[in-house]
């Protein structure tokens, strides 16, 4: 810290001494004015007790042995008091016994200076408390508004999950596909985060993202009549190419609220998945025809879990099928449709997935 930056750090710095000695109370209040404080002077404890939290100093210098109240009681009421409680106190006296010392701890304090006491001595302390009192301070602020930004971003996720789900129930008989592909990409996230190829990629961020970012992979599907969406038979060709449109139709919309928030990891991985999820291993998906490892990892996680959870659940033309059944359809399209990689970490969390759909917890 600069010569300048010092002084203007004590000029800020206020200091309410308590001495019953007048004497002692204006040299140490000279002393300290000297040195650029702001000293609040105090002859008794109640004094001093009455005037801590209108004056809110940084730090309090106490005497001990005064008559009606001693230090050690009025340090207790300042711990007593959550209002005050955090200011750091400096005993001051002429006890030196090291039970006296003890005694200070114990009651709160956070230094003991035995009179007669060097002036350089007591600036040190002070120092030194002031300056650990403000570490604190901002790590406790620090601490609060990293408390806010994930009560906003959990009110976000919650309210975009809401938008999600209402848009899934235009589908009909889908009821829980949300909740579970979430669950399934955040396994399938943290089994390839633990020894596969891809675990260089797979961030504690990437986990987070992947389960809020699912749930909108549909999300383009509002714009799909319900003539379409709704159709029990089987589409034509005309309405199976407008029922594709959903992935570009999703993605697009969250492209513009990506423009104005670009440095928004979840926005973007959420565009990934809109617009890739229906892409294959082997080229032979859409909307691009991507191959391979040009098609984003989420998005291929996400076909996945989709894939999984879709042929598992009753549709209004068929029954769910057995998970050994989709395991074994999983596993033929290993290498066309699913990335082997993928299809690895699934079997290693198989019973896990299995577990999910079958205790009908979202449903
Ligand atoms: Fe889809």
């Amino acid at each position: 810290m600069t010569k300048s930056n010092e002084s203007l750090q004590q000029a800020n710095t206020r200091i309410l001494v308590v001495d019953d000695d007048p004497g002692i109370l204006a040299s140490l209040s000279c002393m300290l004015s000297d040195s650029g404080y702001t000293v609040l002077p105090y002859t008794n404890g109640a004094d001093a007790l009455k005037a801590i939290p209108l004056e809110a100093p940084d730090l309090i210098l106490l005497d001990i042995f005064m008559p009606e109240m001693d230090g050690y009681e009025v340090c207790k009421c300042v711990k007593q008091n959550n209002e005050i409680k955090d200011i750091p106190v400096i005993f001051m006296s002429g006890m030196n016994a090291v039970e006296d010392k003890i005694r200070g701890f114990k009651v709160g304090g956070v230094d003991y200076i035995t009179k007669p006491f060097h002036p350089e001595e007591v600036q040190a302390r002070i120092t030194t408390h002031v300056n650990l009192s403000t570490f604190r301070n901002k790590l406790e602020y620090q601490k609060l508004v990293e408390k806010k930004i994930r009560e906003v971003a959990e009110a976000q996720q919650a309210t975009i999950f809401a938008l999600a789900k209402l848009a899934e129930q235009r589908d009909g008989d889908t009821g829980g596909h949300l909740e579970r592909v979430r669950d399934y990409c955040k396994l399938l996230a943290q089994q390839l985060a633990n020894g596969s190829p891809y675990a260089d990629h797979i961030s504690d961020e990437f986990i987070e993202c992947i389960q809020h970012a699912s749930p909108l992979h549909d999300i383009g599907k509002v714009a799909i009549s319900d003539a379409i969406l709704q159709k029990k038979g089987k589409l034509t060709q005309e309405e199976f190419e407008i029922m594709q449109t959903h992935s570009i139709i999703g993605a697009e919309n969250m492209q513009s609220v990506y423009n104005k928030y670009p440095e928004n990891p979840f926005i973007g991985m959420g565009i990934e998945i809109a617009l890739y999820h229906h892409e294959r291993w082997d080229g032979k998906g859409y909307p691009d025809g991507l191959i391979g490892r040009n098609i984003p990892l989420s998005a291929r996680i996400m076909a996945v879990a989709d894939c999984y959870d879709a042929l598992r659940s009753d549709r209004c033309y068929r029954k769910g099928l057995e998970h050994e059944k989709v395991k074994e359809m999983l596993l033929e399209e290993e290498g066309t449709h699913f990335d082997p990689e993928i299809i690895k970490a699934f079997l290693a969390v198989e019973d896990l997935f299995w577990h999910i759909m079958d205790t009908n917890e979202y449903t």
